[in-house]
């Protein structure tokens, strides 16, 4: 009578077990059981609202057993088997909840600057599973502070009417449940008096790049409204610059001009400063020192590379069109470049690259290495120094005793003494 009976009903599901919960990561499974109802029954598992599954939740080959793997907060919720026949439709459903910690944030996050007497108001929502339980207390403090009620459970707000210059300070507010515990601090700061101006900058630090303008905007609430004014920290503003309602413009800013700012916004009340922190970069600008050398194989090398510009400065040195230095050849990070004993080979062009985080610049050195003999001697050694400049006075010198030794002879010029004289013209 029972099969009978079933061959003509809807079906009838239950779902094993009603409710699960787990921790984040972890898997959970239900299994759909048909309790009664006609053959064939197709089984189909839905999310609450019809909403689709997500991807890490599979139903098996016959439909009977869901499983969520590697569980979300996103598999939070309702799970419904349906199961149809010919007759018509009967469903179960099963709840899964994934505990995870609390996290929490804060609206607004602060640091909030609060004028004395004027009202403040710190909203605190959590999100976590099993609800966290929410509290707010000041930093140092273990009493938890009067809250209102919000409309919304994960919600508390901390509320105040009228700031007082006590109430400044650090504010905490914290949500606890059996998975964890979650903090968010807020600093509230309670500054003047009724109508005292309060001053503050776009931005607290700046970096710019040599030769650029840049503005700086200040702006300051209070009653009567304030006037603003700008000053650098211990200098005159540099010269090139302009104030147009709280803006201060800079032109083409050197390095010079690096330092800190300051907006003054006074009124009858009192004033109230804001600060701008400016550095003024500059790229590279490279020399080697010397630029140019001349040795003798054996002599030891010293080029200094020097730059101007913004640190940290990298210098890198390189040979010419030759990327490698040659061997024996070293380096310093300050930018010396040192051979002990040059060989003729080493003769060249030397290029020093100096780079920082704006740019790069190069520099050349030219290095000669010449073998010079004078009379062939090697113990002439000091002699080998005469530079190319000592070698024309020499010559100068031999040419001026030849004058005063044909003047000497009273010899008619151009009869033959001075036409000793190479590539000398004498007209008469
Ligand atoms: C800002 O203005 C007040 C009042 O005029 C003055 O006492 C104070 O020294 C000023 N601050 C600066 C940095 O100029």
């Amino acid at each position: 009578r029972v099969t009978q009976t079933a061959a003509y009903t809807a079906p009838d599901v239950s779902v094993e077990p009603r409710a699960a919960t787990v921790r984040q990561g972890e898997s959970a499974s239900f299994r759909c059981q048909v309790q009664r109802g006609a053959q064939p029954i197709q089984l189909v598992w839905k999310k609450a609202n019809n909403q689709a599954l997500p991807d890490n939740v599979k139903t098996g080959p016959d439909g009977s057993v869901l499983t969520v793997a590697n569980a979300g907060p996103e598999n939070q919720g309702q799970y419904r088997c349906v199961a149809s026949n010919s007759v018509g439709r009967g469903s179960a459903s099963a709840v899964l909840n994934i505990k995870h910690a609390p996290q929490v944030r804060l609206t607004p996050v602060g640091p909030l600057r609060v004028r004395m007497g004027e009202p403040v108001s710190v909203e605190c929502r959590a999100t976590g599973r099993p609800r966290p339980t929410l509290s707010w207390k000041r930093q140092g403090s273990t009493l938890q502070l009067v809250t209102k009620e919000t409309n919304d459970v994960n919600t508390i707000q901390v509320k105040y009417e009228h700031m007082r210059p006590e109430d400044s300070g650090v504010y905490i507010c914290q949500a606890e449940n059996n998975e964890g515990v979650a903090k968010v601090k807020v600093e509230v700061i309670v500054v003047g008096q009724p109508g005292a101006p309060v001053a503050s900058v776009e931005a607290t630090e700046m970096t710019v790049v040599e030769g650029h303008t840049i503005t700086m905007a200040c702006q300051a609430s209070g009653s009567p409204p304030p006037v603003i004014t700008w000053s650098k920290l211990r200098a005159p503003l540099p010269w090139k610059h302009s104030m147009v309602g709280g803006v201060l413009t800079l032109t083409s800013v050197g390095r010079q001009d690096s330092g800190q700012y300051i907006c003054n916004a006074t009124n009858i009340h009192g004033y109230s400063e804001a600060y701008t922190q400016m550095e003024v970069e500059s790229p590279p600008y490279a020399t080697c020192l010397p630029d140019q050398v001349r040795l003798q194989p054996g002599d030891a090398l010293h080029v200094q590379c020097l730059s101007h510009g913004s640190h940290p400065l990298q210098f890198e040195w390189s040979r010419g069109e030759r990327v490698s230095l040659p061997p024996g050849a070293e380096t310093t990070k300050d930018g010396r470049l040192r051979i002990a004993h040059v060989k003729l080979s080493d003769s060249g062009t030397y290029k020093c690259v100096a780079t920082n985080h704006i740019g790069s610049s190069e520099a050349l050195a030219k290095v000669i290495i010449k073998r010079e003999l004078v009379f062939g001697l090697r113990q002439f050694k000091t002699s080998v120094k005469i530079t190319a400049l000592t070698r024309c006075s020499l010559f100068n010198l031999l040419m001026f005793y030849l004058l005063s030794f044909c003047f000497f002879l009273q010899l008619n010029p151009t009869s033959g003494c001075l036409g000793l004289l190479p590539s000398t013209q004498v007209n008469s």
